[in-house]
This record gives structure tokens, C-alpha cells and sequence, in this order.
């Protein structure tokens, strides 16, 4: 059976941000990429439901356990690497390798969480567009933009405004992972763009310097998504690190 590999995608997206991967590995990996709880194709939540990113690691243990899974290299951009940190603190078990790509240890600060709390409020009144607009210009280097803009938009709107409400706080309320960070044994890849000021460079410096056996990988001329702004930058990174053992 070919390995797993698990891709979690950031907020506030869904699967697709990974399709240059799932065309370049999926001959070789048993790839899944599937769309959170509440995004993309999925039931949107209402904005209340209780949200953690330990229920989004929950669910990626139930995909693994129905494709019989029991072990896969886990990949999560942003979000998605807290929530692939949330999945290695709960089951070690499943995650053989850690890819944390624009993503950092450390809880949201005060003045984070309150932005949150004012992105949801024009969320509510105004929709998603809003965030759009609003994160855009971090989310895609500047010369990535012409090329990217139309297709991250319209990922962003596949998405219900009350799942992102409930995201928000899910992202606000995330735990503070630094002080665990030397206890995670697995082989573990940290990928960062070298213009992301979502989830700048030192916060990967600190994953990549507290977790013992990880590296760093910075892909050049990328903000906050490589996978899509620098594919083969970011796949050869991948595929190095999976070849590596
Ligand atoms: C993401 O890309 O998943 C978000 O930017 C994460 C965050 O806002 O902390």
C-alpha cells in the first residue's frame, strides 16, 4: 500500500489550495485533502457550534481510520498546522512525519484575538468578501496576485460566512503548542515564505529550531501560500523530505 499523505489547508480555504501537490504525489502517495468541518463542500456550521482544533484533528483521525490508515505524513498549512499540531498531541500514533508550512506554535496574542472578533462582526454584517479583500494582499505576494487572486476568492466564498465566524473563535481560542515543542520525535519539515507576514519567518525559526529533528525550508518570492504561489519550489521541498526516510 502506498504511504499517506494527509494535507489540511489554511484558513479561510478549502482542499483545492492543494492541487498542485495532489497532481504532482498522487502517483506516488495515497493523498487525502479533504475539505475541513464546516468548509468547502462540507455543511456549513452555524456560527455558535462549538469549535477547537482539536474537533478538526478528531475528524482528520476518523478520514484516516475509514481509509485504514494507520500512520501518514501530515502536512497542514496554517490552520491546518495547528490543527496537525492538535492531531500529533492527541493520536502520535497516526503521524509519522510533520510538514508545518506558514504556520507557527504559539497561541494568538490579545490584540489577535480581537481582530478576530472584529473580522467576525463584518463578517456577519457584510459576508465573506470582506475577509477576502482583507487578506488577500497578505495571503499572495505581490507578483503572485494577477495570476492567483480570482481562484483564492473563490475558494474563500465556497465557504459560509457562519463556519468562518466559528472559525475565528476556534483560531482565537487555539493553545499555545511552544512548550511542547521539543517533545515531538517525528521527522518534521518547516516551510515558510520568505515574504508571509501572516506567519512570518521567526515563528518558523522557532518551530524549526525547537522541535529536534526538524528542518527549514524557506520558498522564495511567497507570502502566506506557497503550495500555490511556488509549487515547484514547495514540491520539491516536499518530495525531498519524503525521500529522505
Ligand atoms: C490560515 O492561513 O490558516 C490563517 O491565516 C491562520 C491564522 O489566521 O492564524
Amino acid at each position: 500500500m502506498k504511504e499517506t499523505l494527509l494535507f489540511l489547508h489554511g484558513f479561510p480555504l478549502n482542499h483545492t489550495m492543494w492541487r498542485y501537490q495532489l497532481d504532482a504525489l498522487a502517483k506516488d502517495f495515497h493523498c487525502l485533502a479533504p475539505d475541513l468541518r464546516g468548509f468547502g463542500a462540507n455543511k456549513p456550521l452555524p456560527e455558535d457550534a462549538p469549535l477547537s482544533m482539536d474537533d478538526f484533528a478528531d475528524d482528520a483521525a476518523a478520514l484516516l481510520a475509514q481509509h485504514n490508515v494507520t500512520q501518514a505524513t501530515v502536512c497542514g498549512l496554517s490552520m491546518g498546522g495547528y490543527i496537525a499540531f492538535a492531531l500529533w498531541r492527541k493520536y502520535p500514533q497516526l503521524v509519522k512525519r510533520l510538514v508545518l508550512c506558514h504556520t507557527k506554535a504559539s497561541a494568538d496574542t490579545a490584540e489577535a484575538r480581537a481582530n478576530r472578533e472584529r473580522q467576525a462582526g463584518r463578517v456577519r454584517t457584510e459576508g465573506t468578501h470582506v475577509l477576502a479583500d482583507e487578506m488577500l494582499p497578505r495571503l499572495l505576494a505581490p507578483n503572485n496576485l494577477l495570476r492567483l487572486e480570482a481562484e483564492v476568492r473563490t475558494m474563500i466564498a465556497s465557504n459560509a460566512s457562519s463556519t468562518i465566524i466559528a472559525a475565528l473563535r476556534a483560531l482565537a481560542n487555539r493553545r499555545d503548542m511552544r512548550d511542547q515543542l521539543h517533545n515531538i520525535q517525528v521527522p518534521t519539515l518547516v516551510i515558510a515564505g520568505d515574504a508571509d507576514t501572516i506567519a512570518p519567518l521567526a515563528d518558523a525559526h522557532v518551530m524549526a529550531e525547537g522541535i529536534p529533528n526538524a528542518k527549514l525550508v524557506v520558498i522564495a518570492s511567497a507570502a502566506h501560500l506557497s503550495p500555490l504561489e511556488q509549487p515547484e519550489q514547495f514540491n520539491a521541498a516536499l518530495q525531498k523530505f519524503l525521500s529522505d526516510g
